[in-house]
């Protein structure tokens, strides 16, 4: 429901046409007498359908489902000795942000409930620039390579020839990519069905902060859900897919709307470039996390959605995240599928919205923008009689960063070679998460939701191959599962060991 303040707004509009002409009827068309043609002089007729004709652009191409509402960061703690960004220059500051959550896989009409990661993307407004943090629920991913993303992603879809969702396809894709197992643990958890958005969130990646000495710290950025994060069981999520496929959207409206507004407490892991240089796994692998123990939450500040958008598809479906939308102190490692990523948003971004889609309102940075960028379609803060190139006559000025950037990642580059390079290294976390991190429930859980959707595979080879996978996680899981499934118990996945990680052996040469 709009607020009352929006309605009454509304309340004695006179209507027009879109050059803001009155007009008497909305429903009558022009025509020769009364049951004749239509008329081609009738603008306010042709404009109608034309206009409505054009309403739909194209949907996001993963991502396509979610919601949003606007809020505010608020910093609480220090953080000055990490990185020189104005937002983070003072306790107290504040900024305005725009947020939004979805799911991946389904279209934009699909069910808010989907066993699916969530996607939690936020455009903070700063006094020095658009800071997107475009993040998921769940602090791995299921690649590390990113020439795998398309492949992954049709998997995820519909079958080129059926149109249906499929579990060979799904299940192939993944049994032959053995380092996506961190993330399907999840994924297949309770974890994978988040109630609403009572999630937490994480960068996943890791990015840098550099600090007015130049000096960096490699970071992790985590978003943890005031009350906690809430889960669905599998049958629940099913049921109200089929009930209420817009669950979440209704509930994060409902809630803001009475008041509530749901709130996450920002934190950051930091790690030093010698810390890296020892820890156990490559921190430009997406596909692990840094254990909390060794490096602990450090709080920075506050998130807070406190205000419902007054029009979706203005301030939600048109706003346009992109991980390169970074302000001085903040950095991308050299993380390759961050890398792949900080190309491809705005490049979508181009295709879907148009090439001004930074002038949009929801994406236009609260400081002033001014370079040589004009023209286009859409161009609706086309600079005024600014000079369109560098001249003597009305010259920019021109601010340096206040750090020299320092190149670290080039060591820990050559250790991410070979992308698909899997051992032991990569089922160590996901071991842990079965072992010592779920409960007795929790792996009763995740084996009765994999069997759910392992169970539909047709091929026996994949259906054998996702359970060596598994198997090789933990004998028990893959045992429990092959029974829940009526397979035969299989062996697990030969898996190199630890040391001949090719970073180990980079270091050992
Ligand atoms: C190579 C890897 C990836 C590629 C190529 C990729 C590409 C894309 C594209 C093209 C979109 C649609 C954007 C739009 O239309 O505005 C998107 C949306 C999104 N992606 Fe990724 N993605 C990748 C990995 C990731 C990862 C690792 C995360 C999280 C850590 C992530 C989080 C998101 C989120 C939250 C959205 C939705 C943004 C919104 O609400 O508008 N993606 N991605």
């Amino acid at each position: 429901m709009p607020s009352q303040e929006a309605l009454s707004a509304q309340v004695g509009a006179v209507y027009t046409t879109s050059t803001g002409a009155p007009v008497a009827e909305p429903y009558a068309a022009q025509r020769v007498g009364l049951t004749g043609p239509l008329l081609l002089q009738d603008f306010h007729h042709i404009d109608l359908l034309a206009h409505f004709d054009r309403e739909r652009i194209p949907e996001r191409v993963v991502h396509a489902k979610g919601s949003g509402a606007h809020g505010v960061i608020k910093v609480t703690h220090d953080i000055t000795d990490l990185t020189v960004a104005s937002l983070f220059s003072k306790v107290g500051n504040e900024a305005p942000l725009t947020i939004r959550f979805s799911t991946v896989g389904g279209e934009s009409g699909s069910a808010d409930t989907a066993r699916d990661p969530r996607g939690f993307a936020i455009k903070i407004k700063t006094d020095e620039g658009n800071l997107d943090w475009v993040f998921n629920n769940t602090p791995v991913f299921f690649i590390r390579d990113p020439a795998k993303f398309p492949h992954f992603i049709h998997t995820q879809k519909r079958d080129p020839q059926t149109h249906l969702k499929d579990a060979d396809m799904f299940w192939d894709y993944l049994s032959q990519n053995p380092e996506s197992i961190h993330q399907v643990m999840i994924l297949f958890s309770d974890r994978g069905t988040p109630d609403g958005y009572y999630m937490h969130g994480y960068s996943g990646h890791t990015f840098k902060f550099v600090n007015k000495d130049g000096k960096f710290h490699y970071v992790q950025i985590h978003l943890r859900r005031e009350g906690g994060a809430k889960s669905l069981d599998n049958d629940t999520a099913q049921r109200l897919a089929g009930e209420n496929p817009d669950y979440a959207t209704e509930q994060l409206f409902t809630e803001i709307e009475a008041g509530k507004f749901p709130t996450w407490n920002v934190f950051v892991q930091t790690m030093t470039a010698e810390q890296a240089e020892s820890f156990r796994y490559n921190i430009l692998d997406l596909t692990k996390v840094w254990p909390h123990k060794e490096f602990p939450l450090r709080p920075v500040g506050q998130i807070i959605l406190n205000k419902n958008v007054q029009n979706y598809f203005a301030e939600i479906e048109q706003a346009a995240f992109s991980p390169s939308h970074l302000v001085p102190g903040i950095e991308p490692s050299a993380d390759p599928v961050l890398q792949s990523r900080l190309f491809s948003y705005p490049d979508t971004h181009r295709h879907r919205l148009g090439v001004n889609y930074g002038q949009l309102p929801v994406n236009a940075p609260l400081a002033p923008v001014s370079n040589f960028q004009r023209d286009g379609a859409m161009a609706f803060n086309n600079q005024g009689f600014r000079p369109n190139y560098q001249s003597s006559l009305a010259p920019l000025q021109y601010k340096r960063k206040a750090y020299e950037d320092v190149k670290h990642e080039i060591w820990l580059g050559d250790a991410n070679v070979d992308l698909s390079y899997v051992t032991e290294l990569d089922f160590e976390q996901p071991r842990a998460l079965y072992e010592k991190v779920f409960s007795d429930t929790d792996r009763e859980h995740l084996i009765y939701n994999l069997s759910v959707h392992l169970g539909n595979v047709k091929s026996p080879i994949v259906k054998a191959r996702q359970l060596s996978v598994f198997a090789a996680v933990s004998k028990d899981l893959g045992d429990r599962l092959a029974k829940a499934i009526n397979h035969p118990s299989v062996e697990p996945l030969a898996v190199k060991p630890a040391t001949e990680a090719i970073r180990y052996k980079l270091k050992a040469a």
